[in-house]
């Protein structure tokens, strides 16, 4: 799976409803031995680690790939690195890396690829536990307004995540510093004023600045009252809408820190359902690849 915008409609669904079973108990092993490899390029925690859980949850033998202490070092390329796994037996890779699009070179890759982040690209997992968490919630996506806020020009999560969105049904708006939107970046979402947009929003869903992609130094002091999530907006909401934020938060800047485990707050549950979508990431990615899974507990 390399981004979202590849995968039809009634596969999205099928995937949700995977995860949806998989949160609900359902337990699934592989029938023969798979090997799979998470190569993180760039960093990550919430990725690499529920990846690794997911993988060992569906009995799958996890490889360690330390980029640190890799031939990487020594100059190997992308390329070279993947074909040296895919010889020695790796059926699976999990990427991340900072370069947008990496997967282009890969493309003669024979083992399953699964994007973990490319730059600036796409973050398809993450798009997936969050469109998970809407539907746990709404049951559905035809109807609701979802609010993306913050550092749209800078986030894999807010191109990932528009364009899925509207495919469901829902109405995206985005919001934020409005010079962090060029033209055609908007993603045919609109933008709106945040302070409209907070009481007509079913989900409002946070973007973390991006400090490592910006190139000159933020200034952060007013982001809250200007463009964040405050105790004031949040008694604004809709009654039953949901704040989101794909993690890690900069507290006191995206939100207020008080917020981020409030009533409406779904960020940990964004990271436990990030477990249950990978897993029906891979199962999908796998079967594909021609391996089988027996179902120990429905
Ligand atoms: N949301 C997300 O991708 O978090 P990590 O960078 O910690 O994986």
């Amino acid at each position: 799976m390399i981004k979202l915008s590849r995968i039809s409609k009634e596969d999205i669904e099928k995937i949700l409803n995977a995860a949806l079973e998989f949160a609900d108990g359902k337990v699934c092993k592989a029938k023969s031995d798979v090997f799979v490899s998470n190569l993180f390029f760039e960093d990550s925690t919430r990725t690499r680690v529920s990846f690794e859980v997911a993988e060992r949850k569906l009995g799958l033998h996890v490889i360690p790939f330390d980029v640190q202490t890799s031939s990487v070092n020594k100059g190997e390329s992308l390329y070279d690195t993947i074909k040296t796994i895919e010889s020695i037996g790796i059926d699976l890779a999990v990427i991340r890396h900072s370069k947008d699009r990496y997967y282009d070179e890969l493309i003669d890759a024979d083992l399953a690829l699964i994007n973990a982040g490319d730059g600036i690209g796409h973050h398809p997992s993450q798009s997936l536990l969050d469109l998970m968490t809407i539907k746990q919630e709404f049951g559905s996506f035809e109807g609701l307004t979802v609010g993306i806020v913050g550092d749209v020009k800078h986030s894999r999560v807010a191109n990932s995540d528009a364009d899925a969105l509207r495919r469901l049904g829902a109405k995206v708006h985005f919001s934020g510093p409005e010079d962090w939107f060029g033209q055609g970046e908007m993603m045919n979402g609109t933008y709106r004023n945040l302070d409209h947009l907070i009481p007509e929003a079913d989900v409002i869903m946070l973007l973390r600045i991006q400090h490592e992609r910006h190139s000159s130094e933020m200034q952060i002091s007013d982001y809250l009252n200007k463009y964040g999530m405050t105790k004031e907006r949040e008694k604004r909401m809709k009654p039953g809408a949901i704040i989101m934020h794909p993690a890690p938060i900069n507290r006191g800047v995206e939100i207020d820190s008080d917020l981020v485990e409030c009533e409406r707050s779904r960020i940990f549950k964004q990271m436990e359902n990030g477990v249950y979508a990978r897993m029906a990431i891979l199962k999908d990615a796998l079967e594909k690849k021609g391996f089988e899974f027996e179902e120990i507990k429905k």
